[in-house]
């Protein structure tokens, strides 16, 4: 087992991770399948081998969502899906599992064309789009549309999605800091952003229950509480749904700025792309049973997905003494898997760094562990397919209309923290088929 260079007597790897987190994760496989770090007082062992990471997200029984890191993140989505123990997972699981069936896709994929036409009606051709902000804008409407039907409180699905940027950014830097007591200003924009997001889930909440039949995902939630357990138990909904805005907003919309940003430098793709989407759907928008016939778009999507993984860095706790690689690790161990850090290795994916969607296209499957974007196991994100399907929406109905150009100007890089974003990203749009 290795152990990461670097360390300074205080602050362990904290300085290093936090400056040029994709460069110090990047450097951790040439010290072993195994290395040490450490963050302050919490020391952590980084997982470098695809293999070893499968096996440690899929046995939850020994890695578990435990300990301080954990802690602090449940003070961001209070004790949810995405942030509880293996004690109490199974049960939310259950819960939010029907949210996500197939058969609601195609429902979805429909508010998700509807969105997407509304966000881009008054672009112009030309026009130059800052892509986070039309990413996030585009995600958090969805997500709201899919959660809550139109009948449902405007005012407090507003004040959920105004208090998650505040939240995301907090949720990084709280997990690597002791210090979140201190009333600065990050942290007092966190706590009161928490609250906003609490009280309007909870408003929400009231009037679901208050309220006659609706047709959306929080109806899906509710009757799945009803037959687990009968009894309404409105912290724990308010969990789940606070959770659910959290997991499907910033991640997705990350990834829809990665797309089009990869789109955007790699004309060639795009115009593959096209003709694709345009062979299928000629002038339609692409409903859910379209995607199955655009699998260049699909592999586009999913190479954005291996280079850009939005969620790159996750932990587990040892609940147990146990041996991984031949190693020994105690009870109590953080123990750290990365996507980013397994998809940029040259064994799964020769020219790692090379934006190659025919990767996708060949037969060939990696090894377990080799694709981590949406973790694995009995944790693998809920909404993978949803999310899978907001991206491929995006991919065909942008580029059927649009022309996506980049900007000249600074080199685009990753920003690292929560979430895996672009910086400052922004694309010149030119319409199709104007004079
Ligand atoms: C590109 C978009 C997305 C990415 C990359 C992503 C990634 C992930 C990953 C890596 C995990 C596992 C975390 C771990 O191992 O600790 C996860 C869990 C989860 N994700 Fe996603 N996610 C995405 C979109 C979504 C969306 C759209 C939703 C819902 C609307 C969602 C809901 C969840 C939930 C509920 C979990 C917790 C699952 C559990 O513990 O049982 N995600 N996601």
């Amino acid at each position: 087992m290795g152990t990461a260079p670097g360390a300074l007597p205080l602050l362990g790897h904290a300085a290093t991770l936090l400056r040029d987190p994709l460069r110090f994760i990047g450097s951790l496989p040439a010290h072993g399948d195994l290395v040490h770090v450490r963050f302050g007082p919490l020391r952590a062992v980084v997982v470098c081998d695809p293999e070893l990471s499968h096996q440690v997200i899929t046995n939850e029984r020994v890695f578990d969502k435990e300990g301080p890191l954990w802690r602090r993140a449940r003070e961001v989505e209070g004790d949810g899906l995405i942030t509880t123990a293996r004690a109490r997972h199974r049960r939310r699981r259950r819960m939010v599992q029907p949210a996500f069936h197939r058969a609601r896709m195609p429902h979805y994929a429909t508010i998700m064309t509807e969105v997407l036409a509304d966000e881009t009606a008054a672009w112009q051709d030309g026009q130059v789009v800052p892509v986070s902000a039309f990413a996030l804008r585009f995600t958090s409407e969805t997500t709201a549309r899919v959660m809550f039907s139109e009948s449902a409180d405007p005012e407090a699905v507003a004040g959920i999605r105004a208090a998650l940027p505040d939240l995301v950014a907090g949720v990084f830097r709280r997990m690597l800091s002791p210090l979140n007591w201190l009333p600065t200003p990050a942290n007092r924009a966190f706590t009161k952003a928490r609250k906003q997001l609490q009280d309007s889930a909870a408003r929400l909440i009231a009037g679901y229950r208050a309220g006659g039949e609706r047709d959306d995902m929080m109806a899906v939630l509710l009757a799945a509480e009803r037959d687990e357990t009968g009894t309404p138990d409105d912290e724990e909904m308010a969990a789940l749904v606070t959770g659910l805005f959290l997991a499907g907003t910033e991640t997705t919309s990350a990834s829809v700025s990665w797309v089009m940003h990869l789109l955007a430098e790699h004309p060639d793709a795009q115009e593959r792309l096209r003709r694709e989407t345009e062979s299928v759907l000629g002038d339609r928008v692409p409903a859910y049973e379209d995607l199955i016939h655009l699998p260049y778009t699909r592999a586009v999507v999913t190479e954005a997905l291996r280079l850009y993984p939005p969620a790159w860095l996750l932990a587990r706790v040892t609940t147990s003494r146990t041996t991984l690689g031949g190693h020994v690790l105690p009870a109590g161990m953080n123990v750290i898997y990365s996507p980013y850090l397994i998809q940029r290795r040259p064994r799964q994916y020769p020219e790692p760094d090379r934006f190659d969607p025919d990767r996708w296209l060949s037969a060939a499957t990696g090894c377990p562990g080799s694709f981590l974007t949406f973790g694995d196991g009995a944790r693998k994100c809920a909404g993978d397919t949803f999310a899978l399907t907001q991206l491929m929406v995006v991919a065909a109905g942008l580029v059927r209309r649009w022309e996506l150009r980049p900007v000249p100007g600074r080199r685009k890089r990753p920003k690292a923290r929560a979430v895996l974003h672009p910086r400052h990203l922004r694309l010149r749009l030119n319409r199709r088929g104007a004079a």
